[in-house]
């Protein structure tokens, strides 16, 4: 018997992401067969009228595929239990209700924090002191701990000695919904089930890796926790550096949570820190201009919606290879997609290849990792009917092409992976602290004494214009494909 705890069962993210995701399996057939899942949260309600809410959401949320027949047999498996999380008394009342529900059998359970981090610790601590964080023969218990894990190293060290002290790292999944999209998993079939890739995957052949996740909403509702987050608390900590980690690690031994997950953290402690004077050089900093008439931003705030980074790998596969990174809300187009760019061809034999500084054609294969979610790879070509004239093409996958439908939203794959106990797209402790020792500088440095004043940018553009002269005055280019 599995029974899965949502904690924060009333907020957003359970209504939006979590029970669609939970429905979509268990149409799928895919969620455990004996399963229970309770939503803890202290708005009084029946678990009626919890079911209720839930079918709404879910019905806009999961993908066009709701059935109520489907919903109704799921939906008996859904209890709501009304407690507060920082209250003993809520948690040994939930031990007795999930003991009632579970029955004599073998027990597997989760705990899911989706709620304010704020919470994390009270929730870590209550369960420990319930008695509800130990393994014991036939009885599992893990915990899911949403982002931001954390709002710099210090704070991150810190939760995790609270989590640990009551959970083992082994029972803790630290949640990035971005290492639960088809298409991020993708880039280890892609690096490691073909031949053909591996061997070209290096400084030999690589002149530079562009990561971009840029998005066309703004910070709207958001602007509470935006304002203290930032682009790189909200974007770099996580999603990009979780991305960055994907594209270059070193090929692990076996694909299970250990292996994994040494190999990320190798690149992530391979990462070259910045000096403050460094950081100037290698980072740009945006605000989309009308980012200061949300409601809830302040009066001249300097909150960053759009970053970019120039990062190097100090290791033999990426030595001198820069990689950039970047990330901005309002931007002119959803798109987060990674760029390797080939070196050119080391010598040029056509006489009518085009003379030109910036950038010469090079080899280039794009992950688009998200909308339109597919690879292509740009080569020359000789133009028909002329004298060895050449011009960039393109071989072109999609994924929704060739496997028809749609892709699984990623907290499905990350849900049953956690029920499963399969940690190996969560994030471990040191893998979350070495990636804020790589962002707090920056971070510092944006923030101290303004030596960066965020740029302004127009809603729907690419960005701050020092964007472009900046990449450029390292002989790079943007390359920019917005999804058709
Ligand atoms: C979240 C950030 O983690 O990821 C949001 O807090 C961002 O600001 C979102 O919009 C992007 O996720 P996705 O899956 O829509 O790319």
């Amino acid at each position: 018997m599995h029974s899965l705890v949502i904690f924060g069962a009333s907020g957003d993210l359970t209504s939006r992401k979590l029970i669609p995701a939970l429905y979509n399996l268990f149409r799928k057939n895919r969620l455990p067969k004996f399963i229970n899942v309770v939503g803890f949260s202290r708005t009084k309600m029946s678990s009626g009228d919890w079911r209720n809410k839930l079918a709404e959401t879910t019905k806009q949320f999961a993908n066009k595929s709701f059935s109520q027949d489907v919903w109704n047999q799921f939906a008996a498996r859904i209890h709501y239990f009304a407690g507060d999380i920082e209250e003993s008394e809520s948690f040994g009342q939930l031990d007795s209700l999930l003991k009632t529900l579970e029955g004599e059998d073998e027990v597997h359970r989760l705990f899911y924090l989706s709620t304010a981090p704020v919470f994390y610790r009270s929730a870590t601590e209550q369960l420990g002191k319930a008695g509800m964080s130990v393994d014991s023969p036939g009885h599992s218990c893990r915990i899911v701990i949403e982002k931001p894990f954390g709002t710099d190293l210090e704070s991150a060290q810190n939760l995790n000695e609270t989590v640990h002290r009551n959970f083992d790292e082994s029972q803790i999944y630290r949640i990035d919904h971005y290492l639960g999209k088809e298409t991020v998993n993708n880039i280890l079939i892609l690096r490691f089930a073909n031949a053909i890739f591996e061997p070209i995957w290096n400084r030999n052949y690589i002149g530079n890796i562009q990561i971009t996740a840029n998005e066309e909403v703004m910070v709207g509702r958001r602007a509470g926790y935006y304002e203290k987050a930032g682009v790189l608390r909200d974007m770099f900590q996580n999603h990009l550096l979780q991305i960055l980690t994907f594209a270059a690690m070193e090929p692990p031994a076996r694909f299970d949570a250990k292996s994994v997950r040494d190999e990320k953290v190798k690149v992530l402690q391979s990462i070259r820190s910045m000096t403050a004077d460094e950081v100037l050089q290698n980072s740009v900093c945006g605000q989309y201009r009308s980012y200061r008439d949300e409601a809830g931003v302040k009066t001249g705030s300097q909150t960053a919606t759009y970053g970019a980074l120039r990062l190097f790998i100090d290791n033999w596969r990426w030595n001198g290879v820069p990689i950039f990174l970047r990330s901005g809300k309002a931007m002119s187009c959803r798109t987060t997609q990674i760029v390797i760019n080939f070196r050119q061809p080391p010598h040029k034999m056509f006489a009518n290849d085009e003379v030109s500084t910036l950038p010469l054609p090079g080899n280039r294969l794009v992950l688009q990792l998200q909308p339109a979610e597919g690879i292509q790879v740009h080569f020359e070509t000789k133009i028909p009917d002329t004298d060895m004239q050449m011009r960039s093409s393109e071989l072109r996958f999609n994924f929704l092409d060739k496997f028809c439908g749609e892709l699984p939203d990623s907290y499905e794959r990350l849900l049953l992976d956690a029920l499963n106990g399969d940690a190996s797209l969560f994030a471990r402790s040191d893998e979350v602290e070495a990636a804020w020792r790589i962002i707090d500088p920056i971070q510092k440095c944006w923030e101290s004494s303004r030596i960066i004043d965020p740029e302004f940018y127009e809603q729907g553009s690419m960005g701050p214009a020092h964007a472009d002269r900046w990449i450029e005055s390292f002989g790079v280019r943007w390359f920019d494909l917005c999804p058709m």
